[in-house]
Formats: structure tokens, C-alpha cells, sequence
């Protein structure tokens, strides 16, 4: 693993290592034991995009794991000035040891990688957002002591998350329902990578556009915004075209008795999810949003760091 830009790149020992290692950050942080892993080292944080989650986990978890965290707003930068990415990717891997991109187009993202020295983290592009899936899995293997052969059920836009859901579901052998209203469904693409590696693995996966199909006997049930950032002029539109998607009790009680709610946040109380299952008893939302510090440190310590990691593996 060089970068971190699409789950589908991931190996079975890659997850086992990020998930161990992230087991094992998470309990040093809460025991106030150091772990400068990344000691001197500097992270680029270039965003195109508004951001709450990750820019604080990875700017805090940098400076967790002992090395320095620089922001880098288009708004300020060349890049959103009209410089090329072959030039930013080219210099910025003279001064930095990685670079996490937060931006619209993915293909700026492989280019980045593919023109610098150092790894890159895709933060999110409007096709995939591959460190929030990560964070997601740890979560569900948190409270569920294991993935394989669990159902998850996304319900509503077949946006970035939900393609890497996809691929990170079918990746790790579970099964995977997706329903969405038509003409808003997933990228085709992601859908076949995601139908061969779950053949390979024994899993399923379900596309549909009838959420009670989805929803039925799952484990998990999760959501996201009906409206992603690039897409405000198609809000009218949007929040009448998703109202059948809405997570909500009766939509919940058809999946399984011991079912967890998850959802990436921001999150529209009364539109994709209503508040009595988000903020019900069954929601690990918060857990979840916990989960990218900890995942996201342990990504940037194996990406990044000098130090073999082969040896922290969890159980998947
Ligand atoms: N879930 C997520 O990526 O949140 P932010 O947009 O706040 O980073
Ligand atoms: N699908 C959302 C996710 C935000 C974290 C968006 O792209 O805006």
C-alpha cells in the first residue's frame, strides 16, 4: 500500500493491519501513552471542499503522532489559482513527507499520486471517500467483534460514500444492499469491481431502489446527505426526489433485531434520517466520527512512518 485512494486497492492484510493498528493507537491515546510514529514529518492538507471531520482528525492526529500538519486551502494556494497538478505534485514533494487532498475531480487525485514522491490520502472526491468507509468498518468491527458475513444497507443518493461502501464491503467478504432512486444510483464502474470482488469472496450484493429490500434483516443500516457538496443548485429538486428514502423507525424496524444505525455527518434531521434513529440508542454515529482519528493516524503511520506495522493485525 503506497496511497491511500480508493478501497479497492486494499488487500484483506491491509485492512487487517489498518484496523489493528488503529485498535491499538486508539487504546495508547486513551492511556496517555505517546506514539510519535511520525516524528518530524509534515502532512500537506490540501482542501477544495468545506470540512469539520477531517480536517480536525488528521490535523489533530498528525500532531498525536508527533509530526506537524499544514492546511492548505485552495483559496490560498496556486492550485486554486489555475496551477497544474504535475507542478504542485512535483514541489510539494520536495518539502512534505505526505499529502491528504479533499477536492471535486478524482482524477486529480490519482494525478497527484502519480506525479509525486510521497503518498497521497484521498480525503474525498465526488466519486469516493475511502478514510470515512475505513472509519465506518472499524466502528461495525468495534461493536460487533467481526465483519465477515454481516448485511449492510446503504439507503438513498449513490454518492461517494456509498461507492465506497462498495467497494469496501465487497472487499471484506460482507454483503452489501444499495437502494436509491433511480437515475441516482451508484457509479457503474464501482458497482462491477464491487459484483467481481464479492464473487471472489462469497458475499452479495444487492442494487435496488426499493429501501425496504435493502433494509430487510441487515446489520447495519446507513445513510448520508441527500444534497453533497458541489451539488446545492439541485437541493429543490433533491429533497422531493429522496423522500421515499428516508431512514426513519418504520424503515428501521425491518432490519435486524440488533441492527446499528451509521451515517459519515453532516447529518439533515428530517430529511435522510430522522432524529429519533440518529439520535436513538442503536446510533454509533459518534463512535464512528471518533474512529477517523484513530484510523485515519494509523493509515498515515503505515503510509508515512519508518516503522514495520506488519505485526499489528486484527482479526476481521
Ligand atoms: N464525514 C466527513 O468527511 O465529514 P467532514 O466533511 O466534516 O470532513
Ligand atoms: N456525500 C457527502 C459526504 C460528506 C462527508 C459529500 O460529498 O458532501
Amino acid at each position: 500500500m503506497k496511497h491511500l485512494i480508493s478501497l479497492h486497492d486494499l488487500e484483506m492484510n491491509d485492512f487487517r493491519q489498518i484496523f489493528g493498528l488503529s485498535a491499538k493507537l486508539k487504546k495508547e491515546l486513551k492511556k496517555g501513552i505517546r506514539h510519535d510514529h511520525l516524528k518530524g514529518m509534515t502532512l500537506g492538507m490540501i482542501f477544495t471542499k468545506s470540512s469539520t471531520r477531517t480536517r480536525v482528525s488528521f490535523e489533530t492526529g498528525m500532531y498525536q503522532l508527533g509530526g506537524y500538519p499544514l492546511f492548505l486551502s485552495s483559496a490560498d494556494i496556486q492550485l486554486g489559482r489555475g496551477e497544474s497538478i504535475y507542478d504542485t505534485a512535483k514541489v510539494l514533494s520536495r518539502y512534505i513527507n505526505g499529502i491528504m487532498i479533499r477536492t471535486y475531480d478524482h482524477n486529480d487525485v490519482i494525478q497527484l499520486a502519480e506525479y509525486g514522491t510521497i503518498p497521497v490520502i484521498n480525503g474525498l472526491t465526488d466519486l469516493l471517500h475511502p478514510c470515512q468507509i475505513l472509519a465506518d468498518l472499524f466502528t461495525v468491527l468495534e461493536h460487533k467483534g467481526g465483519l465477515k458475513g454481516l448485511r449492510l444497507a446503504y439507503v438513498g443518493d449513490g454518492n461517494n460514500v456509498a461507492n465506497s461502501l462498495l467497494h469496501g464491503c465487497a472487499r471484506l467478504g460482507m454483503d452489501i444492499a444499495v437502494a436509491s432512486p433511480a437515475g441516482y444510483g451508484c457509479s457503474e464502474a464501482v458497482i462491477k469491481e464491487a459484483e467481481d470482488d464479492a464473487a471472489a469472496m462469497g458475499s452479495r450484493i444487492l442494487v435496488t431502489e426499493y429501501p425496504e429490500e435493502a433494509v430487510a434483516g441487515a446489520d447495519v443500516v446507513y445513510t448520508d446527505t441527500w444534497v453533497s457538496m458541489g451539488q446545492e443548485e439541485e437541493k429543490k429538486k433533491r429533497l422531493e426526489v429522496f423522500k421515499p428514502f428516508q431512514v426513519n423507525s418504520r424503515l428501521f424496524e425491518m432490519a435486524g433485531k440488533e441492527a446499528v444505525f451509521l451515517h459519515c455527518l453532516p447529518a439533515y434531521r428530517g430529511f435522510e434520517v430522522t432524529a429519533d434513529i440518529i439520535d436513538g440508542p442503536r446510533s454509533l454515529v459518534f463512535d464512528e466520527a471518533e474512529n477517523r482519528l484513530h484510523v485515519q493516524k494509523a493509515v498515515m503511520a503505515i503510509l508515512m512512518g519508518n516503522q514495520d506495522f506488519s505485526g499489528e493485525t486484527a482479526d476481521i
